[in-house]
């Protein structure tokens, strides 16, 4: 796994996602049009009349961010669909595999099961927002990943990544055993589980010595 995907990017080439990715990326104030249109022939115009009312400013990765967000729009969807930090990945999108694990308030949720307007005057931190912003120094957790080779296909990365940190928060010293139930809300499909409980461990280790 490279770094450049520990810290939520994408690969540089230039493919169909790079390219939605700079559309997004284009406009300060993102609109709900892209999302809606896809479900125009059920959601209507009327539809599209609310949601433009929507405008609201979210503190993501310590920035305020504005976005055109429907009422029933989860945090997820925005995350990776308006605002494109794809990061933040969408398994399941029914709050039992992890994948879209985020911070909010430093606390790990899941980003799928959240409604964005819950979040209004919350700090919420993903996987892009964990390296120093001006360094780009990696966290503790993704300097351990590297150090461990953790995960296979890293799919579950991101939200593994995000528990960890939010774990070593209230648990810096933790044992083995309590890192596997800090970890328990996040699932790995490749099921490479001890290599991620040596991932936890060693991210305890680096946090102690900072
Ligand atoms: S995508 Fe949110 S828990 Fe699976
Ligand atoms: S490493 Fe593949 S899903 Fe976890």
């Amino acid at each position: 796994m490279s770094q450049t995907e520990l810290a939520g990017a994408q690969p540089k080439e230039f493919t169909r996602r790079t390219f939605i990715k700079g559309v997004i990326a284009t406009g300060a104030t993102v609109s709900s049009a892209g999302y809606l249109f896809r479900g125009t022939s059920l959601l209507g115009a009327a539809t599209y009349q609310t949601a433009t009312e929507r405008l609201i400013t979210l503190s993501i990765n310590g920035q305020d961010r504005r976005v055109d967000v429907l009422p029933h729009e989860t945090l997820a969807m925005t995350l990776r669909y308006k605002l494109g930090l794809t990061g933040t990945k969408l398994g399941c999108d029914r709050a039992e595999c992890g994948a879209c694990t985020v911070l909010v308030d430093g606390v790990n949720q899941y980003a799928c099961s959240m409604l964005t307007h819950q979040v209004r005057g919350r700090a919420v931190t993903t996987i892009e927002g964990l390296e120093n912003p001006d360094t780009g120094e990696l966290s503790v957790v993704q300097k351990a990943v590297m150090d461990e080779g953790g995960f296979q296909c890293a799919f579950c990365a991101p939200g593994f990544i995000m528990s960890m940190t939010s774990m070593l928060d209230t648990n810096p010293n933790p044992t083995r055993e309590e890192a596997a139930v800090a970890l328990s809300g996040n699932l790995c499909r490749c099921a490479d589980y001890e290599k991620i409980l040596n991932c936890a461990m060693r991210a305890a280790e680096l946090h102690r010595s900072v």
